[in-house]
Parts: structure tokens; C-alpha cells; sequence
């Protein structure tokens, strides 16, 4: 029997201009269909959370239509930052939600972080954010931070939710573009077995992977999707998804729901 139910969500990449589109894609649009078809068929969540990417642009106004389109659950939303955010605005327009996440507080890092308790699951969320750049970086700081609250938890099961995968997906070029020293948290996470799951966004597609016995998956956008594999990018014409994990117990399932139909086709330059 399912005792919490999470929402995942990632890389929602919309603009100032309503309109606007990511190589054809109209992200306000899909991220709209999305949370719809959520509300629409699916029982509630206990927590929605968003592990990055929310702007394409990193505008204040393209942050003030991610918290419009997700009001439905400002109470239980929970944020990372993506390499296409900025931590002051997210600051400024979603501080609100950052305050109710309860940010870690590691000295000389700016990284927007979160730790939840649902039933004697903890969901730790983690800022892979590097400013200006592309690939991630989990970082020293941030290391020590989460091995000890994985060690004041002790036993109790753990998913980890962050931007960037800490595991090769089998792609050249976003591979490329992956967590930079992805070392640092892998350690953290053999060192803690009681960390069930990872959670990331990235790459915009499903993958499903390993650290250990630490299963590590990915899921699709809201808006744009890549093709799995390759020497390149490549964009998909799948529906835009969104991912559900059901904790019971010490128990966990996840599995990734697309929209039925893809009403927009990706185009390239
Ligand atoms: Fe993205």
C-alpha cells in the first residue's frame, strides 16, 4: 500500500515570451499540458518537486510562469537549480518555496538545497549548479553537507533528488556536459546505502542506471525531448512525461507517465 506519493518534475525550460519556443517546442504550452494532465489523473502528491531548469532564459518573469502554472502546489513544492537557472532570481521569485524546503545551510556555498521528511523517508534535494556553465558540480562543501545529514538519519531510507546525473547515460555529448566531479557524490552515496534512489533531470529523456545497489534515473522533460544514445543531440518526437515515485514502508517504486500524444514536433536549426 502506497504511502507517499511524489511528483517529479525537470528541466521546464520556459521563457519571458509566452510564446516562445526551445527548437519548436512551446515550454509554457507542454509544462502547462503536464501539470493538466496531472491534476486531471493522478491522486494527490505529498511532494512536487523540480530538479531544475525551470527558465530557459533565467528571467524574473519566466520564474513568476513557473510559479503561476505550478500554483496548484506551492505548498508542496520543493526546487533545485539547472545549469539554465540563476539562484538570486529563484531567490527572489520563489523564495517563499525555497524557505519551506528546508535549505541546508552549508557555510561558503550559495547552493539552494532541501531536505523533507515524508514518513521515515528522507528526499534530499541537491544544487549541481555551476554559474556560466554547462556541466555540473556537486562540490567539497556540498559533500560533507550531505554525508552528515545521511548520518544523522542513520537507516532511514533515502532518494535523492539533483539536476545532473551522477552516471554516464550513454551519450557521447551530453556525457560530455554531465556532473564534473561526479566522484564526490557517488563516494557519499557507497558510503550510504540507505539511499535508495536518485532522482535527475538533465538529460531529457528517461534513463535508469546504478551506483551501487543506488538506482539512478532520469526523466523526461516538460517541454523538449532528446533521443537517447548518440554521438550528438538529437531531439525526440515523444510526448512530454513526468515521474511518479511511490514510497511504502522501506519500499520504493517509480515510473516515468508521458501525455498520451505529442502535440508539438522539435525542429532543428
Ligand atoms: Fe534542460
Amino acid at each position: 500500500m502506497t504511502e507517499f506519493r511524489i511528483l517529479h518534475l525537470t528541466d521546464l525550460h520556459l521563457f519571458r515570451d509566452p510564446e516562445a519556443t526551445l527548437k519548436g517546442i512551446p515550454t509554457r504550452l507542454t509544462l502547462q499540458d503536464v501539470v493538466d494532465t496531472v491534476l486531471q489523473c493522478e491522486s494527490e502528491f505529498d511532494y512536487v518537486i523540480v530538479t531544475g531548469d525551470h527558465t530557459h532564459d533565467e528571467c524574473p518573469e519566466s520564474y513568476e510562469a513557473v510559479r503561476q502554472i505550478l500554483k496548484p502546489w506551492l505548498g508542496r513544492l520543493a526546487i533545485v537549480p539547472g545549469n539554465h537557472d540563476d539562484r538570486d532570481v529563484m531567490r527572489t521569485i520563489l523564495g517563499d518555496v525555497i524557505a519551506q524546503q528546508n535549505p541546508g545551510d552549508i557555510p561558503g556555498d550559495d547552493r539552494i538545497t532541501f531536505t523533507l521528511d515524508c514518513g521515515p523517508w528522507l528526499l534530499a534535494g541537491l544544487d549541481t549548479h555551476a554559474p556560466g556553465q554547462v556541466p555540473g558540480q556537486f562540490g567539497g562543501a556540498q559533500a560533507a553537507w550531505l554525508n552528515e545529514r545521511l548520518a544523522v538519519h542513520g537507516n532511514r531510507p533515502c532518494v535523492l533528488f539533483c539536476h545532473h546525473p551522477a552516471v554516464d547515460v550513454g551519450s557521447d555529448w551530453m556525457d560530455a556536459i554531465g556532473l564534473t566531479d561526479r566522484n564526490e557524490l557517488v563516494d557519499v552515496v557507497r558510503n550510504h546505502p540507505a539511499v535508495q534512489l536518485i532522482c535527475c533531470g538533465h538529460v531529457h529523456h528517461e534513463f535508469n542506471g546504478q551506483i551501487g545497489r543506488t538506482r539512478v534515473v532520469t526523466t523526461p522533460s516538460t517541454g523538449l525531448q532528446f533521443a537517447p544514445g548518440g554521438t550528438q543531440a538529437k531531439f525526440a518526437d515523444d510526448p512530454p512525461g513526468y515521474r511518479v515515485i511511490e514510497l511504502c514502508d522501506n519500499q520504493l517504486e517509480t515510473y516515468v507517465v508521458r501525455l498520451s500524444h505529442a502535440e508539438h514536433t522539435p525542429v532543428c536549426d
